[in-house]
């Protein structure tokens, strides 16, 4: 599965914490939109689509939550809980979240602006793609 988890250098000392995010050794892309999503049911499944020419990385600043990924032939679940690493998806990936705690705040960092034709909603069509791309 073609993913990566990035510990991010944490500043910070006895009175708090800080991580600071912007294109560099650690961070792979210009950042040119960032989304949040909070107050999500438990067990609702959020995301289920894939991009075709996207980067993201996903942090889950508080709480926890699962995220799934699919490349078409293997499926794994990844756990977010720590708000100093992320998750750095591109395209070719199916992707659902799910297992939301109540407290869950999932930021996502996106190296394009909004395009909802970058979306592939059919999983169908996703698995097409994917093959095509292999
Ligand atoms: P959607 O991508 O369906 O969220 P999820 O995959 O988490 O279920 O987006 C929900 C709504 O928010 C949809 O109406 C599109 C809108 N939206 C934007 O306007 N800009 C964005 O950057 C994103 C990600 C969504």
């Amino acid at each position: 599965m073609d993913y990566k988890l990035i510990d991010f250098p944490i500043h910070g000392n006895h009175e708090g914490k800080l991580v600071a995010l912007e294109k560099n050794n650690e961070f792979p892309f210009e950042i040119k939109r960032v989304y949040y999503i909070w107050d999500t049911v438990h067990d609702a499944i959020r995301g289920k689509h894939a991009h075709k020419d996207l980067q993201q990385v996903i942090i889950c600043v508080k709480g926890e939550c699962d995220f799934i990924l699919d490349d078409g032939k293997t499926r794994e679940t990844v756990h977010l809980n720590n708000p100093a690493q992320g998750l750095y998806i591109t395209n070719n990936i199916w992707r659902e979240f799910t297992n939301f705690s109540k407290d869950c705040v999932v930021m996502v960092l996106a190296s394009e602006h909004y395009n909802p034709k970058d979306y592939i909603h059919d999983y169908h069509e996703f698995l097409k793609e994917a093959s095509c791309n292999r």
